[in-house]
């Protein structure tokens, strides 16, 4: 996130999935937080996509010491005003920090979902044929599996957000 930006929480799912994360957060947290993932499915540029955001805790008493540290720097305290948010945040270990978004779009998936059931399909259909002429004398088609190709693996897109306040 840019220094100085408005919070990341840049459209209404990231502003709705940080709310979920917000309210599953606590003032006093005795141990780890069961942070539950938030995601839904929507159209984004037009693809139907998969739309996951998780917590990003303050897992270690490291976090919490080097960004409350941070949050009294003039610089991030200006920082936060010029956002408008509130300034002096301190954050206690489990608490809240940031969030983990990932956008799967599904186009590509769903294709390869498709393909890969063809390919299951086949693959049972020659072990039939195997099952079936058991006998030397037939000769078997030869079914060759095209392996998924690495290169099309569905693309994920992950971003860091923090929302500060
Ligand atoms: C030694 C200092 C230090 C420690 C330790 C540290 N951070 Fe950070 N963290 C930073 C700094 C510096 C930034 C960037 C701040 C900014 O850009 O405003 C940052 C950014 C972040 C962000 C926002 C991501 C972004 O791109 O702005 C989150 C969320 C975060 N840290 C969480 C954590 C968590 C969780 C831990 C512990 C597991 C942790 N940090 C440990 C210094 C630290």
């Amino acid at each position: 996130m840019e220094p100085g930006a408005k919070p990341g929480l840049a459209d209404s799912f990231q502003r709705w999935a940080w709310q979920q994360l917000e309210a599953q957060d606590r003032p006093e947290p005795e141990g780890p937080i069961d942070w539950k993932p938030i995601w839904r499915i929507e159209t984004l540029n037009g693809v139907n996509t998969l739309r996951y955001m998780r917590a990003d805790p303050a897992a270690s008493t490291t976090c919490v010491e080097c960004h409350n540290r941070l949050e009294q720097r003039p610089e991030t305290v200006a920082m936060r005003l010029a956002g408008g948010i509130s300034t002096g945040k301190m954050w206690k270990l489990h608490q809240l920090m940031g969030a983990l978004e990932i956008n799967i779009p599904l186009d590509r998936v769903e294709a390869r979902a498709e393909e890969h059931n063809r390919l299951t399909f086949m693959v049972v259909l020659g072990c039939c044929c195997r099952a079936c002429c058991a006998s030397d004398s037939w000769s078997l088609p030869t079914w060759r599996a095209r392996a998924p190709s690495r290169g099309s693996s569905p693309g994920g897109r992950a971003t860091i957000l923090s929302p500060g306040s």
